[in-house]
């Protein structure tokens, strides 16, 4: 049973993730988005990989039955119906709908590994839905962390390392933790007693403060506050059936 860690989802690709089971983390803030999306009843997120994909794609559909969503530097999209605050994914918007939705790192990585036998996505607010949900073991668990563009984000590896602890903890001692797992785990030590400290402190946490979304700062960095494990299957996100 390997256990590895990617600090960066940029460098990824079909190949490099094929046969691995995959949790892909994008702490601030699209996972936790997407997350909020299904648990308040949004059919699926289909993640797309540019404006203009998802603007193409939501012109083929029933308009009534789609949002579009998603941000270019933590903004919402001109012209799109909903940005990537969590806080805007509440059940009056997006009970029902199909969300089709572009985001800088997030989706960009959950689309560069769509190759993973499992691909899940995962976060602090949905971190023991989803190490429950792999409490049966798996061969190969990749924990990818976005990062920006190809750069380190401390959000995201602290949420990684902590990933690892835990499966290391429940899936025991047949586990091999390769190096990014083992880095990892050993930079959650460090700020497990502060998450939100931690997440605050992040560049990218620093930037969303600055531009008025402190609020979904706090929100991303709560442990277990929106219980879901979402999964994708055929290209979209949907909430996976517990086992
Ligand atoms: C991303 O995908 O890069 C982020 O979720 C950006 C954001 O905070 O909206």
């Amino acid at each position: 049973l390997e256990l590895e860690l990617y600090f960066s989802g940029h460098a990824l690709n079909r190949e490099v993730t094929a046969g691995w089971t995959v949790i892909v983390v994008d702490v601030l803030r699209s996972s936790a988005t997407i997350s909020r999306a299904l648990h308040n009843g949004a059919k699926a997120v289909v993640p797309a990989e540019s404006v203009s994909v998802a603007v193409e794609t939501v012109s083929r559909l029933d308009r009534s039955a789609v949002l579009l969503c998603g941000e270019r530097g933590g903004e919402k999209i001109g012209g799109f119906d909903l940005g990537n605050s969590p806080s805007e994914y509440d059940g009056g918007a997006v009970k029902g709908k199909t969300l089709i939705m572009t985001t800088t790192n997030g989706t960009a990585s959950i689309l560069r590994c769509v190759g993973a036998k499992e691909l899940l996505v995962g976060s602090f607010v949905n971190f023991s839905a989803v190490t429950d949900y792999l409490s049966g073991g798996r061969d190969k668990i990749a924990v990818v962390c976005c990062g920006e563009e190809s750069r380190f984000c401390l959000e995201d590896s602290l949420c990684g390392g902590l990933f690892v602890e835990r499966l290391e903890q429940m899936l025991g001692d047949d586990l091999v933790l390769e190096e990014g797992a083992a880095a990892a785990k050993r930079l959650a030590r460090d700020h497990a007693h502060d998450i939100l400290g931690a997440v605050r402190s992040s560049r990218h946490g620093r930037y969303l403060d600055s531009i008025g979304f402190a609020e979904d700062v706090t929100f991303c960095a709560t442990l277990d506050s929106v219980p879901v494990v979402p999964a994708l299957r055929q290209g979209k996100l949907v909430l996976a059936e517990q086992p």
